[in-house]
């Protein structure tokens, strides 16, 4: 395959010596048929291949990549988890947010600088896409690692829930005002490194780095090894202290990387369990036996050996408080903030009676123009949230210190994501602490940093980071089901930066096939940014996904970037309405 010949030709150029390398990969996004747990479906892959590609790059690379859409049906856009997309924030993949959504038969580049080392991975970020299968893990290699001679070895362990229906009919069921518990789609069952049975096998004596991704959609997973110890070594893209773990707890989208020593007194195989926390209270560690997810990989050391269950079955689980692993820099609490920014999460209903997830009393709703774009074209106008229409903006100014609180007012644990940053986890109270007291006490001095933290449930976490990236970063929470429920917020950051910038050419022309306008405030007024009319206020009710919904042929031609005059404001105000009535009417 064409990008693994990339890889492998920037691998070989530069080995391990810290040059910085471009390395450019073509990938053609295909609906391609699999069945990882003997149950057949289409998944979307790349290359006519699933699972997804592992990509692997040096730390001070650049990557490119070429996506072409080549689903037919729907549409689609990545996302870089975990990277800052330092002044790229247009490369970071959300759709209706940094960039148009890709049609079918159209490409689009992304082109961005791997500034730090760590375990990563990529997903779609267009539509509750990536349950069907568009995900993968981005591992940046360190040169300068600190923990280098410490193993011999690294594998991958991507851990994954597994739906057997595709994600649009999953959510046309969610969002229904039948769904009176908000419950979101139950997976069918966990797939490991995307298949049933997986055996690593180990030398005897050697160790070996194992970084451990999770791409669930919705449920947690837990982790054991028998026998083996992890030595935690990395928590998202972090280095930690050493510290010894016997088990972990990852939510959707966290990343760990440990050593494990293959122990050397015999040559035996042993079980590596990971079960799937669906439970929504985190204080009852009981497994729920109605979701029987629980999967049993192998440390193979001797394929002849018998594979022996183990000794005891894990009836309570006691996971690792990652929040207690310490950074290796050491590096101290932000003494001080500028911004207190409070968001409390509960389910809602709206004004259909359709279930959705609402921050401070309001679910995210998607808009028409994207809001990366907006911020770029109202001028000095950018700095009011009401242009961003209800995406729930937090306008924080460059250079700025952000306290976030996170109340989640809900009986189950959330994970929560922030993108173009890492931040300090000052403090994630134990379940049932209810919401934050008000007041800035009890804090990590050494806070762990991490993209991507769980608030347990009815309880609080303060997080900090410093506004110092220019973009629109979303902010929500991870399970993807969430997030088409609305559990989303937009940090508009340095808007100041962020005015008059441009767009790449084939973004722009994404827009334009896709009929979605690229100036003026959320709803598209450019002429005046403060009027209001035309953004959405209530999500519309008929779901359709990525599904690709060509817009009338004679809309699509007015040139990108050139609404100013009144004509052309008009045009763009009736495509956007006409593109809301097929979309309600579907
Ligand atoms: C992408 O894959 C599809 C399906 O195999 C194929 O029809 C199309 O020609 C490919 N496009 C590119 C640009 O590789
Ligand atoms: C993966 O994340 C999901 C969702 O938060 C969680 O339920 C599951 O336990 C996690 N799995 C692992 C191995 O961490
Ligand atoms: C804990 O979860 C288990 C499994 O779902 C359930 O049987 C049990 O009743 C729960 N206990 C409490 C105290 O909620
Ligand atoms: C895994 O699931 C099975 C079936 O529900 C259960 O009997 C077993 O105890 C579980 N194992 C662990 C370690 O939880
Ligand atoms: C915002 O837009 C309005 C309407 O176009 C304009 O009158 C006003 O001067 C703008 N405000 C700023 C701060 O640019
Ligand atoms: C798109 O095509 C795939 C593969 O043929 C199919 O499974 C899927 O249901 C189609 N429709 C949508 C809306 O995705
Ligand atoms: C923008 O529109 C104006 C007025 O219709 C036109 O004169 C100009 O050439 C257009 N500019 C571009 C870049 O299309």
């Amino acid at each position: 395959m064409m990008w693994s010949l990339l890889v492998s030709l920037a691998l070989l150029c530069f080995g391990t010596v810290a040059r910085a390398a471009v390395v450019t990969i073509n990938w053609n996004v295909t609906w391609v048929w699999a069945s990882p747990d003997g149950f057949g479906r289409p998944v979307i892959g790349i290359n006519n291949q699933w699972p997804c590609p592992k990509l692997e790059v040096n730390v001070g690379d650049t990557l490119i990549v070429n996506l072409h859409n080549g689903l037919g049906n729907q549409t689609t856009g990545i996302h870089w988890h975990g990277i800052n997309q330092l002044q790229t924030p247009e490369m970071d993949g959300p759709s209706g947010v940094v960039q148009c959504p890709t049609p079918p038969g159209s490409s689009v580049q992304y082109k961005f600088l791997l500034d730090e080392p760590g375990t990563f991975w990529y997903h779609s970020h267009e539509k509750g896409q990536y349950p069907d299968g568009l995900r993968g893990p981005l591992i940046v290699q360190d040169p300068n690692d600190p923990y280098k001679g410490r193993y011999d070895e690294e594998i991958v362990l991507t851990v994954s829930d597994w739906y057997h229906s595709q994600s649009i009919p999953l959510v046309q069921n969610m969002l229904s005002p039948a769904n009176t518990r908000f419950a979101p789609p139950f997976p069918d069952t966990i797939l490991l490194n995307d298949k049933k049975d997986v055996k690593f096998n180990f030398v005897k004596g050697k160790t070996y780095r194992v970084r451990l991704i999770n791409m669930s959609a919705f449920a947690s997973a837990f982790l054991w090894i028998d026998s083996h110890p992890l030595t935690m070594i990395m928590s998202d893209s972090t280095y930690l202290q050493t510290e010894t773990a016997y088990q972990l707890h990852a939510s959707s989208a966290q990343r760990y990387d440990f050593l494990i020593s293959a122990i050397d007194r015999d040559s035996g195989n042993y079980p590596i369990l990971v079960a799937l926390d669906i439970n929504r209270d985190f204080r009852n560690q009981t497994l729920a036996p109605a979701f029987p997810h629980n999967q049993t990989a192998w440390l193979m050391m001797d394929e002849n050996a018998p594979l022996t269950r183990p000794t005891n079955t894990i009836d309570v689980w006691r996971p690792a408080d990652d929040t207690h692993f310490k950074p290796l820099d050491n590096l101290a609490m932000i003494p001080a903030y500028d911004h207190l920014v409070k968001l409390d999460f509960r389910f809602c209903l709206d004004a259909n009676g359709y279930p959705r997830a609402c921050l401070n009393g309001k679910p995210f709703i998607s808009q028409k123009v994207p809001s990366l774009y907006t911020a770029a074209t109202v001028g000095e106008n950018n700095t009011n949230p009401l242009v961003y229409g209800q995406i729930n903006p937090i306008v924080v100014k460059k250079g700025d210190i952000v306290q976030l609180v996170i109340n989640n007012q809900e009986a189950a644990g959330h994970p929560f994501h922030l993108h173009g940053h890492s931040f300090q986890v000052l403090d994630r109270a134990r379940p049932y602490a209810g919401d934050w007291p008000g007041r800035d006490v009890n804090y990590n001095p050494v806070p762990n940093r991490r993209d991507t933290v769980t608030v347990w449930s009815w309880s609080h976490a303060v997080l900090r980071f410093r506004a110092d990236n220019p973009g629109v970063w979303l902010f929500h929470c991870h399970i993807e089901w969430h997030v088409e429920m609305g559990l989303t917020a937009s940090f508009i950051e340095g808007p100041e930066q962020l005015r008059g910038k441009q767009f790449p050419a084939d973004h722009l022309e994404n827009c334009r096939v896709g009929g979605v306008p690229t100036r003026g405030n959320a709803a598209g007024n450019e002429l005046d940014p403060l009027d209001t009319t035309g953004m959405l206020t209530i999500s519309p009710t008929g779901y359709t996904g990525a599904t690709w919904i060509p817009p009338p042929a004679n809309t699509v031609t007015t040139t990108p970037g050139n609404s100013t005059s009144s004509l052309a404001r008009r045009r763009a105000a009736s495509r956007v309405q006409r593109r809301d009535a097929v979309f309600e009417n579907s």
